[in-house]
């Protein structure tokens, strides 16, 4: 039986977060030079994005660009961005077409105004879409987040729009670039490091962590069904005893 007819459809994750690892030591092992494996990239996100959809997951969360990859170098940051204006531009068609909503997280002021404008021009172009929301973290880090969300409750409690008392789970929650969105029940990451480098730190409180040594340009849809699959294996307990789940 292939590894898609194996999965329970009843299981499946609302939300899988992928964090894309490996661009680098893919090109570097082909003796090229680091943009190419982020070029080559561009065709997992396409194939994860399409498997994903296809099960009928409801979300789907890829870590694109860090707070602190612009420390990279200033060559490799250029074609980052570059590249994602191209891939957008070109993929906003395929995302109406398969009915796929495009949000991003992360601080998108800071990014070249041309990134700007086609990452505005698609979240308004498929804004209607309903099959599946795709979310690109981009600027993103979630300390950053955490802090956003602070000075937002803070100002409301000094407006006294708010009683400090009021401010859980929920309310925090709500006050995340995430809002409105489950938490994912599933993060992936490729290229076999075991870190979470600054990614959505309060929402992977209880998610299932997979970490898999493929590298990013190498994922294809198999290894998302391989990752679903490991989680559908796994007893989710939150704090409670085996015994109580199974009852
Ligand atoms: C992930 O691949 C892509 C981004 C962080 C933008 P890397 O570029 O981090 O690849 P490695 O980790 O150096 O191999
Ligand atoms: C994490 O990958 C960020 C993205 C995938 C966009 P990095 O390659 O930047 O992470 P570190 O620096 O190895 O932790
Ligand atoms: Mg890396």
């Amino acid at each position: 039986m292939d590894l898609k007819s194996q999965i329970d459809l009843a299981r499946l994750p609302r939300h899988i977060a992928i964090i894309m690892d490996g661009n680098g030591r893919w090109a570097k092992g082909k003796g090229m030079p680091r943009v190419f494996g982020h070029r080559k990239g561009v065709k997992s996100v396409r194939e994860a994005t399409e498997a994903a959809a296809e099960l009928g997951v409801e979300y789907l969360t890829l870590y694109a660009f860090s707070t602190e990859n612009w420390n990279r170098p200033v060559m490799e940051v250029t074609a980052l961005m570059g590249l994602l204006v191209d891939t957008i531009k070109k993929e906003v068609k395929t995302l109406n077409e398969n009915n796929i909503r495009l949000k991003t997280i992360g601080d998108i002021s800071k990014l070249p105004e041309k990134s700007q404008k086609a990452l505005q021009e698609a979240i308004a172009e498929t804004r209607n879409n309903s099959r599946m929301t795709l979310v690109l973290a981009l600027n993103y880090s979630a300390k950053w987040e955490i802090l956003e969300a602070s000075k937002k409750l803070a100002n409301k409690v000094k407006k006294g729009e708010m009683d400090p008392a009021e401010i859980d789970e929920a309310a925090f929650s709500n006050a995340l670039a995430t809002q409105g969105m489950p938490d994912p029940e599933l993060l992936i990451r490729t290229s076999g490091e075991a870190r979470i480098s600054n990614f959505l730190l309060w929402q992977i409180a209880y998610s299932e962590l997979y970490f898999t040594k493929i590298l990013w340009p190498d994922f294809r849809k198999g290894h998302l069904y391989e990752a679903i699959l490991d989680f559908q294996k796994r007893e989710r307990r939150f704090g409670k005893t085996s015994e109580q789940i199974a009852g």
